[in-house]
């Protein structure tokens, strides 16, 4: 996994350099996808100028034919996916455009057969660690659609080379690796907001899917409306068993920042405050990029730490081959 994610910085530019020619233009985007597919649909959501909603269920959400010009973007890395599978069944039914991005399988297959728009991303690689082809590729697809600020790709690629470094010896492996050691045997909390609360959630399952360790997202500002209560009773209980990460944007709006210190002391009273991790970069994508290469380093370190193989998903198999997918 560790030379996996030292490739993210070559997936970025690949995906960077993609001739992407045929999508038609379009006035919003639904991307659908599940896992490490389906987190590249929060990304261009992220990175974009107009609507773009993800939908990670079965079938289509109700509106979706109501949406302005919508294309319905299918990512899946194997192409096998039930949920994104159905998705696309419900998009052909309800006559809507739809663009695809996959490995393979037989959304690939069908998005050649049908002529959709296909990009075909390197296969080999778990689905989590293809992270800059298929975030890469989603978000030229919405660009090709019209629907994008700017892709912020090359940038991304640069920021995270130099955040892991060669031999992943990088400034992001130091940092990851001081916050995996207070992380190590605690339940990790996020916490984000806007674009850092889509980098909270690429944390939280680096972590559950490498380090087979639970995790868990909190999201400002909705979190102080609701979870702050629910830490104040704790007194030291949790401490030890629970680590707060806070992932931060200085280009956060004021009240949102403002919401941060006052909301970890809340937290404080029941878990331990790890630290905080801050953005780099110009670009929306690469800001998060920047952060998200983070967690990857820190999900790796606890795997390692805690003697467990991060690239085996054996639950996640199992499960799939319990509900018939191959
Ligand atoms: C495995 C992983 C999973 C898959 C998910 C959907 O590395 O990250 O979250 O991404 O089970 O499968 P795909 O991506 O093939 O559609």
């Amino acid at each position: 996994m560790e030379s996996m994610i030292q490739t993210l910085p070559t997936q970025y530019r690949w995906a960077a350099e993609l001739e992407v020619t045929e999508m038609p233009p379009a006035g919003s985007a639904l991307v659908c996808g599940m896992g490490g597919s389906g987190i590249s649909g929060d990304v261009a959501a992220a990175a974009a100028k107009g609507p773009v909603f993800v939908h990670k269920d079965f079938g289509l959400p109700a509106w979706a034919p109501s949406l302005p010009t919508p294309i319905v973007i299918a990512a899946s890395y194997s192409g096998n996916t039930e949920e994104t599978l159905s998705a696309v069944e419900a998009a052909r039914s309800a006559g809507l455009p739809i663009a695809a991005v996959s490995s393979g399988g037989r959304l690939s297959e069908l998005a050649t057969d049908e002529g959709w728009p296909l990009i075909s991303v390197p296969g080999g690689l778990q689905p989590r660690a293809a992270f800059g082809y298929l975030a890469g590729s989603v978000v030229r697809l919405i660009e090709a659609a019209g629907l994008a600020y700017e892709t912020g790709l090359d940038e991304a690629a640069s920021i995270t080379a130099t955040l892991l470094g060669e031999g992943l010896q990088g400034p992001g492996r130091r940092l990851a690796d001081d916050l995996a050691e207070e992380l190590a045997g605690r339940i990790a909390v996020l916490m984000g907001s806007g674009r850092t609360a889509v980098a909270a959630y690429r944390w939280k399952t680096q972590i559950n899917e490498n380090a087979k360790s639970p995790a868990f997202v909190s999201v400002l500002p909705e979190a102080d409306h609701n979870e702050v209560e629910g830490w104040t009773t704790l007194g030291t209980a949790l401490r030890r068993t629970v680590g707060v990460v806070m992932l931060r944007d200085d280009s956060e709006p004021p009240r949102v920042a403002a919401r941060f210190q006052p909301t970890s002391l809340l937290l404080g009273g029941g878990a331990t405050i790890v630290g905080e991790v801050w953005a780099q970069g110009t670009s929306r994508l690469a800001r998060l990029a920047s952060l998200a290469v983070v967690g990857d380093l820190v999900s790796l370190r606890l795997a390692r730490m805690a003697g467990v193989d991060p690239v085996a998903v054996d639950a996640i198999q199992q499960l799939k081959q319990t509900l018939g997918e191959s």
